[in-house]
């Protein structure tokens, strides 16, 4: 393996025994190009070209106050495949936020877990006192990367090869956009949302394949929200209202301070992409979603697939570290109880119909992005490891007849999100791989594993080895060289 290392980033992190400063949430501080990958097993294969582009959440100077893992510096890690080879380079994403700290050597603002008043500086998005990291998600759109943060932030483009930075996306509102803005490669349109404390609340946004804006239009909610996520099919823009909100009360002292609003539906607005016809609202049992899978049309009907959250106000995690029980559970995918459920929206008579498409715990699913908007079979969630915001292996679902295949990555092991990776030609909705990044505790390293789609339950079919141990984090994307250069699949 050749490595080439940049110069090194300022970082004044100290050591501690935050649950998510440590282990495989360890921070990496260094900046690196490699070659050469070193294959641990099986051969790279020939029949995939592209990127697997990863954000992390990489804190590098020691928070002001309490620091949640969300608060992370964004980094992205790239793994370029082409021709039976892959090479490796991650970069931290050069916000303006990031270059003030660095300039500063420290700190300037305060993280989720802390009052607003503890930032130095005035901060970005929905929250209103926020590092904008760029640190939650990753697509690409428009022959660029774009990272994104939860809490709506200014959107960062990048080379998706070369991960040259070009900074902030020019089109971003003044309110930001959330992460889980959506690639429709079939088109080449990016869809966005961003929510914010003031009216109307909410937005839908289009930008086209050449990256300009063509629609950004409110979808006005009776107050301040936090959708996390958003959908699409065909013709409709999914949004969605939950009632799990900041306290009205608290929020007039500038006080956020998440509660679940007993008696209020879950509302999904259905947003006509291509006409000015109005928005169709829908409701359904109250729960938050934070991720959804896919959704399509299918005659009156729009099927809509997610993690139906049963307990998303958990109760604290009485094992976790003092001063951490909060925090830990909300971490938790197995304190909020996440199933991939079902929602059906009679366009007809305006009637919801649900259900839970599988018991156990999962989240973070990924599909193979050409059935995207449209009728598909199959899910790869994510196992998460039981207490903790760690990933330990994959379930293939098919969404229709129920089978499922499940691989684990092993005692010590943690992957992440695995986006499908289709092979050079193929038709078949699971003819690829899944790609994902694996910290292994046991040897403080991390590799590039493929998985067969196919097969999952096989285990991997080749293992690359990286050049350091990278940290946990949350979003991850493929996309074909073919979609980078034409801006459509
Ligand atoms: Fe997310």
């Amino acid at each position: 393996m050749n490595i080439e290392r940049l110069a090194p980033v300022v970082h004044s992190l100290r050591p501690s025994n935050h649950p998510y400063l440590n282990g495989a949430w360890t921070p990496l501080f260094e900046e690196v190009n490699a070659t050469g990958l070193d294959v641990i097993e099986g051969q790279i294969p020939h029949d995939i070209d592209g990127v697997y582009l990863r954000n992390t959440e990489n804190q590098i100077h020691q928070p002001l106050g309490r620091f949640h893992p969300f608060d992370g510096d964004g980094m992205i890690h790239q793994i370029d495949f082409r021709a039976g080879s892959a090479s490796y380079r991650n970069r931290f994403v050069r916000t303006r936020c990031f270059a003030a700290e660095q300039e500063a050597g420290s700190s300037l603002w305060g993280g989720l877990a802390d009052p607003v008043q503890l930032s130095l500086r005035p901060g970005f998005g929905a929250h209103g006192a926020l590092k904008d990291s760029s640190s939650t998600d990753i697509v690409v759109h428009a022959g660029r990367a774009l990272s994104t943060f939860y809490q709506c932030g200014e959107a960062y483009r990048l080379d998706p090869e070369t991960l040259e930075q070009d900074g902030v996306a020019g089109w971003v509102p003044l309110d930001g956009i959330s992460a889980h803005a959506k690639s429709d490669e079939r088109s080449g349109e990016l869809l966005f949302f961003n929510c914010s404390k003031h009216p109307p609340y909410l937005h839908l946004g289009v930008v086209d394949r050449h990256n300009r804006l063509l629609r950004y239009s409110p979808v006005p909610l009776p107050g301040p929200r936090l959708p996390h996520d958003m959908a699409f099919t065909e013709n409709y823009a999914i949004l969605n209202d939950m009632p799990l909100f900041w306290d009205g009360e608290l929020l007039k002292r500038n006080i956020h301070a998440v509660r679940q609003y007993e008696g209020l539906p879950s509302r999904f607005a259905l947003v006509p992409r291509r006409t000015d016809a109005p928005v169709r609202w829908f409701e359904a049992a109250p729960t938050y979603v934070l991720h959804w899978a896919n959704a399509y049309e299918d005659g009156d009907e729009v099927v809509l697939d997610g993690y139906f959250q049963e307990s998303p106000m958990p109760q604290p995690q009485r094992d976790a570290p003092p001063g951490f029980e909060h925090m830990m559970a909300y971490l938790d995918a197995h304190s909020f109880r996440s199933k991939l459920h079902r929602w059906r929206f009679n366009l007809k008579d305006g009637t919801t119909k649900e259900q839970h498409l599988d018991d156990r715990v999962l989240e973070f699913g990924m599909i193979n992005q050409r059935f995207a908007g449209r009728r598909y079979n199959y899910v790869y969630s994510a196992t998460l490891r039981p207490g903790w915001f760690l990933f330990d292996g994959f379930v293939k679902s098919n969404v229709e007849t129920g089978e499922s295949w499940t691989w684990r990555a092993g005692p010590g092991r943690t992957v992440s999100e695995a986006p499908f990776a289709p092979r050079l030609g193929s038709t078949a909705e699971d003819d690829g791989y899944l790609v994902s990044f694996v910290t292994d505790e046991n040897s403080s390293t991390s590799e590039c594993i493929l998985l067969d789609a196919a097969r999952i339950e096989e285990g991997p079919v080749c293992r690359i080895a990286l050049p350091h141990k990278l940290c946990s984090g949350t979003h991850a994307c493929w996309a074909d060289r073919a979609y980078i250069r034409n801006g459509v699949a």
